[in-house]
């Protein structure tokens, strides 16, 4: 059982969380006072301290904020839960910003106390410290992590083609790491020290991506008042990834097809054929095959992208990365909010086990995220973890098209700042009145 030290100027109080604490067989101590209490932590030797502190927050001389000020990092091993009769959120949020494990209010059922003590103890014993052994030299850089079966045939092929000049097509759920596949491609080839340039083709409409990747001569089109480079005259020597190539439109499917075929094009408003020398990387969460059914993506495109394709399994069909995952990812969390003592629970990896994982490694480095500041650094529990706060797509058309309005008239005020309105083809007046009705 636990050593439980209860510091309140309240005898009476103190003799009532005895008995009941005792009557669960644990051992207490008492101290009616905030000095009083530290001198008996700091008198216990290292494995001889309480395993638990019940804290009141108002007393006379040494007060139950001092007593979480003096014992700072100790707090992170030492779980103390703070009592007042004063409820306002004020100090609630005082105490647990200075490392408080938990924070009640005055008079409390039993029942409280005792769950709550029961909390505070169980994490002591059921966690899991993050381990020590680096898996990465440097928590920095961003790498590819796993260790299943399915991970290996993916680390495998990306090994295999990298050197190559071969396009590749990466598939995958959102957030399995698409992205991250394209940077070890490009960084692990010959081009690696020319650029890896990125373009996310569901950004923009159509005719500003074409002006995008391929480029526009001066006056090309009203707005047009100087050249512009394209993306791929500025991936030349290096390698192009296109990001959510499911989104291109047709008529841009029909230019990129050429690109891939001789890897020529012409700058917008030049008859100039230009070729560059760039490798082709494409991602994307949908379906392609089906969509060449639909006929919504040209098969003979889809062809020439899926020379080599790399399959990213979701993260649900590979439970056995979830444990080097949420290990690196707290490891980086823990240097980044310094928190020297995070760890997380058995009960709470379980949990992370039984979800299902939508949005996949990306949902689990911002469930953790969550999970962290929540847990204020110390032992992560079940209760710090909760899923389903992915945004859910806004699927009403009036709040889709409003901010599709905003997003392409901040973007022609970018692109073309004298004559906007001319490449969103509206009238100057109604122009003018969009600008007013969204506040731009
Ligand atoms: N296997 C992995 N190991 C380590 N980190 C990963 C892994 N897979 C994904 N990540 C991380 O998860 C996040 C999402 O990855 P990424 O952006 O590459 O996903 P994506 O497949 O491109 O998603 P989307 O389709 O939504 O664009 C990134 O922060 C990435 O670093
Ligand atoms: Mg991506």
């Amino acid at each position: 059982m636990a050593k439980i030290l209860i510091i309140d100027d309240e005898k009476a109080m103190r003799q009532a969380m005895v008995q009941i604490l005792r009557d669960e067989g644990h051992e207490t101590l008492e101290a009616s006072d905030g000095s009083q209490g530290l001198k008996l932590i700091q008198a216990c030797e290292a494995g001889d301290r309480p395993d638990l502190v019940f804290l009141d927050l108002k007393m006379p001389r040494t007060q139950g904020m001092t007593v979480l000020k003096t014992l700072g990092s100790q707090l992170l091993e030492l779980p103390v839960i703070v009592m007042t009769a004063y409820g306002t959120g004020r100090t609630a949020i005082e105490a647990m910003q200075l490392g408080a494990y938990d924070y009640i209010t005055k008079p409390f059922p039993l029942k409280t106390l005792l769950s709550l003590t029961e909390k505070a103890l169980a994490h002591a014993q059921t966690s899991v410290s993050v381990s020590q052994t680096n898996i990465l030299q440097d928590l920095d850089t961003e790498e590819l992590l796993g260790q299943s079966a399915a991970m290996a045939e993916v680390f495998k092929l990306i090994g295999r083609v990298s050197q190559t000049d071969a396009t590749v097509l990466i598939l995958g759920e959102s957030g399995t790491g698409k992205e991250l596949v394209a940077q070890m491609l490009h960084s692990n080839s010959r081009r690696s020290r020319s650029p890896l340039v990125k373009v996310n083709c569901a950004a923009l409409p159509e005719h500003l991506l074409e002006a995008e990747l391929f480029g526009h001569e001066k006056g090309a089109f009203t707005g047009a008042d100087h050249l512009r480079i394209g993306r791929f005259e500025q991936a030349n020597g290096g390698t192009i990834f296109l990001d959510e190539i499911g989104e291109l439109s047709l008529g841009i499917q029909a230019k990129l097809l050429r690109v891939l075929q001789d890897r020529s094009f012409e700058r917008l408003g030049s008859n100039q054929t230009r070729t560059v020398d760039v490798r082709i990387l494409a991602a994307t969460n949908r379906n392609l095959e089906t969509m060449v059914q639909r006929q919504q993506f040209r098969e003979d495109l889809y062809y020439r992208l899926n020379v080599l394709r790399i399959d990213l399994p979701p993260l649900r069909d590979r439970l056995e990365d979830l444990d080097l995952l949420t290990q690196h990812f707290l490891k980086r969390l823990a240097i980044q909010h310094n928190f020297p003592k995070l760890s997380i629970s058995e009960a709470a990896f379980q949990k992370l086990q039984s979800h299902a994982w939508p949005g996949n490694v990306r949902e689990l480095q911002n469930t953790l995220e969550r999970a962290v500041i929540l847990s204020g650094g110390r032992i992560l529990l079940p209760d710090h973890l909760s899923f389903g706060q992915m945004p859910k797509p806004d699927l009403n058309l009036e709040n889709a098209i409003a901010q599709l309005e905003q997003d392409l008239i901040r973007r022609a005020l970018t692109l073309y700042p004298y004559c906007a309105h001319e490449a969103l083809g509206l009238s100057l007046e109604a122009f003018h009145q969009k600008r007013e009705q969204w506040n731009l």
